[in-house]
């Protein structure tokens, strides 16, 4: 008997977004769609685990296009993601994008995700000396990269997803509260008193796969998602009371961050400081109750800590 499911190639399918959509694709009833999971390595421990639960594991290479058109042939659909963090070249991340859109192409797809981000240059003039060019030329370049990338999927069908800062930066990111000599915790953040849109790393994936399932009417559009925007005040609020400790929230100036040195502390700096100062722009971008409509058990930031909090390293 012939597989009449319709394959959805998932690029980062080892990692938040695409697991959160496989995952997701795992749990629907209808078995409509049927999941392809792409990684540079299927011996891996979390590509085996996507092989068990029923996915067909596919190797290719964002850096090789013959690799992923290889990896898109015969799928409807094809998730589109990729990982600045791994090599935090603002050229590189484009042209992985581009081979992507070339892939996807090439193979007929007939609906393309696009995991995206605003360019933050066109919130200030090239003149605006609140904070550094990055990469010669960009403001934050994990987001500029992504948006200019934007233009390689024009003409394909494509929904442009505009995603949130990950609540489990917390515990995948370094981004935990840290211990003071009195017991309590600091959480040290440029973010002023004004909102961060933020998300459960899995939910992308489960929005993105009611996008796939919605189909045709989010073609060629763009769709910015959140779980929640709320004041780092808010959210230290929720996680004293969630881990039974007083986390009292810093706010550091955009400019003392950057100067942390951290690897990449400059362009997180940038980019708590685009938060910051165009809250307005950045919360409107992202609609909390769309992305609710789409996957309505889409985590809060207290459910995230529900389910989480185990997770987040109190050191
Ligand atoms: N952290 C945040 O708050 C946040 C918020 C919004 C957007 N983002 C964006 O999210 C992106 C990362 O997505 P994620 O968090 O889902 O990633 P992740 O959990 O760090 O995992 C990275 C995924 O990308 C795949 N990958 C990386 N390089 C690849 C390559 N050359 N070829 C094929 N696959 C490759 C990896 O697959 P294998 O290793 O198995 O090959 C893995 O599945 C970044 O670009 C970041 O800017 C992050």
């Amino acid at each position: 008997m012939t597989d009449a499911r319709k394959i959805i190639a998932v690029v980062g399918s080892t990692g938040a977004q695409g697991g959160g959509l496989c995952e997701a694709m795992f749990g629907d009833a209808s078995a409509e769609f049927a999941c392809r999971a792409i990684t540079r390595d299927p011996g891996k421990d979390k590509a085996k685990a996507l092989a068990a639960r029923g996915a067909e594991v596919v190797k290719a290479d964002l850096d090789d296009v013959e690799s992923l058109k290889k990896a898109f042939a015969g799928a409807y659909g094809a998730y589109c993601v990729t990982n600045f963090w791994e090599h935090f070249s603002a050229e590189k991340e484009k042209a992985q994008a581009r081979n992507m859109a070339e892939a996807a192409r090439a193979a007929g797809v007939k609906h393309v995700i696009w995991s995206t981000l605003e360019d933050t240059r066109k919130l200030m003039a090239p003149t605006d000396k609140r904070m550094p060019l990055l990469q010669e030329k960009y403001r934050v370049p994990h987001f500029d990269a992504k948006a200019e990338a934007d233009a390689f999927f024009a003409g394909l069908p494509v929904t442009l997803l505009v995603t949130s800062f990950y609540w489990d930066n917390l515990y995948a990111f370094g981004l935990a509260p840290k211990k003071a000599a009195d017991g309590s915790y600091g959480w040290m953040l440029p973010m002023g008193d004004k909102r961060l849109s933020g998300i459960a790393a899995e939910d992308i994936g489960r929005v993105a796969f009611a996008i796939f399932k919605a189909g045709p009417r989010y073609i060629g559009r763009t769709v910015g998602i959140a779980g929640e925007h709320l004041t780092l005040a808010r959210m230290s609020d929720a996680l004293s009371r969630a881990l039974g400790i007083r986390v009292n929230y810093q706010a550091v100036e955009p400019d003392a961050y950057r100067g942390f040195g951290f690897p990449g502390a400059d362009e997180m700096g940038n980019m708590f400081q685009v938060y910051r100062d165009f809250e307005k722009e950045v919360v409107g971008a992202r609609d909390v109750e769309a992305a609710r409509a789409l996957y309505p058990a889409l985590l809060t930031f207290d459910q995230w800590l529900a389910k989480y909090k185990s997770r987040i390293p109190l050191e």
